[in-house]
């Protein structure tokens, strides 16, 4: 019926013994919870077409395909846990699927699959598909990637005889997608939804004292999303060993209120879960310990909850809530005018004999957030202005594989940017994503889903939506709710329901009552780039706690230049929302949509606020590139320019998420033969965009600087006018070019940037000095670069650990004799390493750039070239080279520390 791979059928037998069984988990008799990564010696196969006859569901797509089992019934009770009317709890039927299916099997070969460790993207390595959007299997709008298919993850796993006594779970931080999973041959459970974390109780049918035999089976559509999703294990996977007693799957609520300089009530809610068939009791204490804000390490101790003693019946849970008054909290808040202050949280059980069974350890913050209607957002009682970024999960060029470093590398070109806050767009996080926006003080607006029952393709996951909202709701808050820098909760992004009254009203009302139900203490929102108050009746304005507006805030193609568009066009609708709703805070979630390619520009220059990007209008289809003067933005945007005029016209509004920070990988609106977006205020490889020096002209107004564009390499456009823009935080400057000034400008209220229109080019030396409040604030210089001579290497961190996961992002400028980076160089550049290191990935930040991300050969793009090296677990040094013809070569020296 299916044909199964033979592959492993003609190698010895020998082999399959040596290689197949890595025993983790040494056996330690001990008593107590024990996680264990299970990130390395993993076989994985992908497959285009169904391998197996297995399915989730039936799906459009696979309707010429006959004879599968659908496994849907199996999968539901995994999720019963988050539906909170146990009566809706689902049984599972009896049988169990997919045991006939080789990959299931414990003596199954898969010799020849391909060895992974884990964060594993099955589709970052491409090759991209080429052809024309339309033709390609996947276009642009997933990134050209092969994200598609049917991936069989195996994996061997040693229990001791030990451990007999233990509670055994897999834990996964999220599985792209429909994950199902088995042990032994038996189907034990799964989760479609690949953004959530889940576990899996792997205990009934674990195999003592021998090799077990895990295998998953994941499943991406075609259409499944719109943006690039990546595939497979993409996150941490582990397994957690507890005794029978012992604190519940994210079983610990830290809420805290009152909230001052000098006290803060921390309320505890703890869940409790006794698996044995005979009741345990066991004394129960959390103690509070304050936490260094550097390190992130147990500092000492604040404050501890009185220590109980209480009793749980066999299976059966309990819940108990303490609480405590904790005087001169350290709060935690954003920088730079807070610090992000956090606490640890650590539940010891004892059982009888007063030996420890259990200890669990919580990271939470305490800090207050007031959301006003004519005051913005509050946290500890100071105004905070929300300069806020949307970002996507994909780590640009090494995909949607996490990696904690990749993350903090955002996040720390963020921070210098000016960003105090971050949209998870559109779904939830790795929860070590979380970790850092804790840690590094940044706001979160933690969103759960971008479609409900109405698609925007054809396979994403309103598929699912009506059998496992509650479920993955419920599982996004009780995962989060700890972390002190969530601010929000989204219950959707530009859902289809927005304007079907009845449809709407129902959904978001479930929705709203279920993540009011998970957290009390957050308000619900969700994004409206149609739902207006009045409009068309739809009352979502009336539903949400915090009114969050994509684009309409700012008014949607309602200047002169965007009439040519087609859609919908809206005024600037902050006073709308403002006059329907006074008491509700409102912030933009989705601002500008700006777009632009780094370090490249076109001509003529809009000479308005903003333009829609065309052929004729900051746009090349040919280049598949757009201009860098960052005026120019899809059909329903604007530039940052007029979304600050407007956010400064109605200074109720708590501030905006831009659409985006960095690009990601899909969605390449206006060129859909590209690759990658060109939204980013940050290039996809991590590189500046011109855009930068914008936001962080506003957003860091006491930071000095000041930054001109284009750059000045003009070779034939001499005696043309070519226009030069300056972004700063003072309030005036002066441009010279070649030493004549070109005249002194005031940036009036309203405007936020110096728009010299008139500049006829020659060679030379552009030269800015501006003020603030008539004193000298900041200069800059750009020069016409002479040829490009050489390489030249740098490193965000020339140190690193050896742990075989951490990174080091090395930049490879063009530069020319006098060593100035040459803007226009685009040489094919050959990088290698030697030494205990590897190289992930290359990029450039050129969105139209097709060439594999895993390639070692990337052609440097507006001068400047990416490559990611990947430490080792070995220490010593590794020497990164790059190379080029006729180029001085660059190198670099790397150090490992373990
Ligand atoms: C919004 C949408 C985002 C993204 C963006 C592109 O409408 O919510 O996910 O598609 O447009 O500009």
């Amino acid at each position: 019926m299916f044909f199964f791979t033979i592959c492993g059928l003609l190698l010895p037998a020998l082999i399959y013994q040596v290689n197949a069984s890595p025993h983790n988990a040494q056996p330690k008799h001990r008593l107590g919870r024990e996680r264990i990564n299970l990130n390395s010696d993993w076989k994985f196969r992908r497959w285009e077409e169904n391998p197996d006859g297995l399915i989730y569901d039936y799906r459009q797509d696979l309707e010429n395909l006959t004879d599968v089992s659908i496994l849907k019934p199996w999968i539901l009770p995994s999720g019963n846990n988050f539906i909170k009317d146990s009566s809706k709890h689902y049984q599972r039927p009896e049988g169990n699927p997919g045991s006939n299916v080789s990959f299931v099997q414990n003596d199954f070969d898969d010799q020849c699959w391909t060895s992974v460790t884990l964060p594993h993207d099955w589709a970052i390595a491409g090759p991209f598909y080429t052809e024309p959007d339309g033709e390609a299997i996947v276009g642009g709008g997933m990134g050209r990637l092969p994200v598609f298919g049917v991936g069989w993850y195996r994996r061997k796993l040693h229990i001791s005889n030990d451990d007999k006594n233990k509670q055994i779970q897999l834990e996964f931080g999220g599985a792209m997608s429909y994950a199902m999973v088995w042990l032994n041959g038996k189907l034990i459970g799964g989760w479609p939804y690949p953004y959530n974390s889940f576990q899996l109780d792997l205990t009934p049918h674990l195999q003592f004292g021998q090799d077990n035999q895990i295998a998953i089976r994941l499943d991406n559509p075609v259409d499944s999303a719109r943006w690039y999703p990546g595939g497979g294990l993409y996150r941490d996977v582990w397994l957690t060993k507890t005794e029978h007693t012992h604190v519940n799957q994210w079983g610990t609520r830290f809420t805290t209120r009152d909230v001052s300089n000098d006290s803060a009530v921390i309320d505890l809610q703890l869940s409790l879960e006794n698996t044995a068939n005979y009741t345990s009791r066991v004394s129960v204490v959390t103690e509070i310990y304050q936490s260094n804000t550097v390190t992130g390490q147990q500092g000492r101790m604040a404050a501890s909850f009185p220590a109980t003693t209480v009793e749980i019946e066999a299976d059966d849970k309990i819940s108990i809530n303490q609480t405590l008054l904790l005087s001169s909290p350290q709060l935690w808040g954003p920088p730079p005018t807070q610090t992000p202050n956090t606490y640890i949280g650590v539940t010891r059980l004892l059982n009888e004999a007063g030996i420890q069974v259990d200890a669990y350890e919580t990271r939470f913050g305490i800090r207050k957030f007031e959301y006003t209607g004519d005051d913005g957002l509050r946290v500890n009682g100071e105004r905070v202005r929300v300069q806020g970024v949307n970002e996507h999960h994909d780590l640009g060029a090494l995909g949607a594989a996490f990696n904690v470093r990749a993350v903090e590398r955002k996040l720390e070109i963020l921070r210098e940017l000016g960003v105090n806050a971050i949209r998870m767009a559109h779904n939830p996080p790795a929860s070590e994503l979380l970790d850092l926006t804790d840690k590094m003080g940044f706001l979160v607006f933690d969103e759960v889903f971008d479609s409900w029952e109405r698609n925007k393709t054809a396979n994403d996951f309103h598929l699912i939506f009506s059998d496992w909202h509650e479920q993955d709701l419920r599982a996004m808050i009780r995962r989060d709710a700890n972390h002190p820098s969530i601010m929000v909760w989204s219950i959707g992004n530009e859902v289809g329901e927005q304007n079907y009254t009845q449809e709407l009203t129902e959904i978001a009302n479930t929705l709203y009552a279920i993540a009011h139900d998970e957290d009390p203490t957050r308000p619900v929102t969700a994004s409206m780039n149609f739902a207006q108050p009045g409009n068309n009746g739809a009352p979502f304005p009336d539903i949400l706690d915090v009114l969050s507006i994509n684009y309409q805030g700012e008014g949607i193609r309602d200047t002169p230049n965007y009439a040519v568009t087609k859609g919908i066009t809206t005024k600037p609708a902050y006073p709308l929302f403002h006059e329907d709703q006074p008491d509700k805070l409102i912030w933009t979630s989705e601002s500008a949509s700006t777009v632009s390619t780094r370090g490249t520009y076109f001509f003529p220059v809009t000479d308005d606020g903003g333009a829609p990007v065309n052929d004729s209008s900051g746009g090349n289809t040919t280049l598949a590139q757009v201009s860098a003067y960052e005026l120019y933005s899809a059909n329903f945007g604007s530039s940052p320019d007029k979304v600050f005029a407007t956010q400064d016209q109605n200074t109720y509004v708590g501030g905006e998420f831009v659409w985006t920070g960095f690009d990601y990988i899909g969605e390449p609106t206006p060129y859909y033969t590209s690759r990658s977006s060109y939204s980013g205020i940050v290039d996809l490889a991590g590189f500046k965009k011109d855009r930068f020096y914008l936001y962080q002209a506003r957003w860091r107004p006491d930071l000095p600087m000041v930054h001109i564009l284009p750059h000045w390499n003009w070779a034939g456009r001499e005696g043309q006018v070519t226009p030069v823009h300056v972004f700063t935080s003072g309030d005036e400057a002066e441009l010279f070019l070649n030493n004549v000034s070109m005249g002194r400008q005031h940036l009036d209220q309203y405007e936020y940037r110096l728009r010299w229109d008139d500049i006829t080019y020659e060679p030379g030396e552009l030269h800015v000095v501006s003020y603030k409040a008539g004193k000298l604030w900041a200069e800059a210089t750009v020069r016409t670069t002479g040829p490009a001579v050489s390489l030249r290497l740098t490193a965000d961190r020339q140190s690193i650990s050896a742990d075989g996961v951490d990174l080091s992002y090395i930049t490879a400028d063009v530069l020319d004799s006098q060593g100035s980076v040459v803007p226009t160089a685009n040489p094919e550049i050959e990088f290698s390493v030697s030494g205990s290191g590897e190289i992930s990935a290359t990029d450039n930040g050129d969105p139209a750039d097709l060439v594999a991300f895993t390639s070692t050969n990337r052609k440097a793009f507006s001068g400047k070239a990416l490559a990611i090296v990947k430490a080792s677990k070995r220490n010593g040094t590794i020497s990164v080279v790059a190379k080029s013809e006729g180029l001085t070569s660059g190198e670099i020296i790397l150090n490992l520390l373990i």
